[in-house]
């Protein structure tokens, strides 16, 4: 089966095309400098973006691949959750592209695709599926919007544990960043300084780390830093002082996810540990997550950094298994679910 997936939840106009687990292209503009300006997600800004690059982008992939768009067996997109503006672009182009072809479409939960990302690996320079080795896992989804904790107990089933009552963690590590005066988002800048901080230079809380649930809250922390740089504002003129405070508050993000984490998969019998999203590209996180999964004999699958933050290919990895399991296409009338959350 050759399908082509498209992705315009947030910020990133992304297409793939994927062929029988392979993932044949994967092509993807990010607005991350555009929206950076703002501080954050333009959700109408994004929309107009997505509506200029969707073309161009699907174009790319389709040449990419060598596919004709005749040659197309389905197409998919994601439905939800996202920013409603966004979301409309590539979910209503894909249907129409179904339309004219006369092919399945499919609409795809965004953080179901983001489940089954880690199990896409690089073989011989190409990325494909690899679900022989799937194993029942407790799968953390870690982005700019969200922070998940899921048991994945067999192929298409799963379940939510937790997710985060106020922050997500990446939010997290933006709206820290933003106090500390660094660009958005500030994820990627918190990691790099904090490679030559100290993480245990200041003590920041852990929310929610011993609370039995696997729930998180993120806004606790970013509080405390806020009051702590109210109480310190000189330390931002020094750089290793900077380092230390970005290490220091990577460490306490870090710990809450590897631990409940961890907790999760011991407390529900599983032996396999996976991660996707955004946050995932965090080093201490993988470093973390490694070395735990290590301990206690457990297997992790990461996923690729290309794959971590939001991307096609997953849609289309997820959408091709679907439809080979004869689960149902989408109507064409059907509408963009923004709001859908993960069961
Ligand atoms: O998955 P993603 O691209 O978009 C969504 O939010 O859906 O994730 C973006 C988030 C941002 O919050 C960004 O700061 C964070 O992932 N991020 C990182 C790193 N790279 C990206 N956070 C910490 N360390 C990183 N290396
Ligand atoms: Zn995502």
């Amino acid at each position: 089966m050759t399908l082509l997936a498209l992705e315009t939840s947030c910020d990133e106009t992304s297409a793939a095309v994927v062929r029988d687990g392979r993932v044949l292209s994967s092509v993807v503009s990010s607005q991350v400098r555009l929206h950076a300006e703002y501080g954050g997600v333009v959700p109408e800004l994004a929309a107009r973006e997505h509506l200029k690059n969707l073309l161009p982008v699907a174009r790319a992939a389709l040449g990419e691949a060598g596919v004709e768009p005749g040659q197309l067996d389905a197409v998919a997109a994601t439905q939800g959750p996202g920013l409603p503006t966004a979301l409309l672009v590539g979910f209503k182009a894909a249907q129409a592209v179904a339309f004219a072809l006369r092919k399945p479409f499919l609409g795809i939960h965004h953080h179901e695709a983001h489940l089954y990302s880690p199990w896409i690996a690089r073989g011989g320079g190409a990325l494909a599926a690899n679900f022989s080795d799937f194993q029942p896992n407790i799968s953390l989804i870690v982005s700019g919007g969200h922070t998940l904790l899921v048991l994945v107990e067999s192929e298409l089933k799963h379940r939510v544990l937790g997710s985060t009552v106020d922050d997500a963690a990446g939010e997290c590590f933006d709206k820290t960043g933003k106090l500390m005066g660094l660009a958005y988002p500030a994820g990627p800048e918190i990691d790099r300084l904090a490679e030559q901080g100290n993480p245990k230079a200041f003590d920041f809380p852990r929310p929610l780390l011993h609370d039995a649930g696997d729930d998180f809250s993120f806004s606790g922390l970013k509080t405390s830093v806020r009051y702590f740089l109210r109480d310190n504002p000189k330390l931002l003129d020094d750089a290793q002082r900077v380092r230390d405070l970005c290490a220091s508050i990577q460490a306490a993000i870090v710990e809450v996810l590897v631990v409940k984490t961890m907790r999760a998969a011991k407390r529900n019998g599983m032996r396999c540990v996976t991660a996707s999203g955004g946050v995932t590209c965090n080093r201490a996180l993988r470093r973390d997550l490694e070395s735990a999964c290590k301990r206690e004999g457990f297997t992790l699958r990461l996923a690729e950094e290309s794959l971590c933050t939001d991307n096609a290919a997953m849609i289309g990895i997820l959408a091709e298994r679907k439809l080979a399991q004869n689960i149902p296409a989408t109507d064409l009338d059907e509408e963009i679910n923004p709001g859908w959350v993960l069961a």
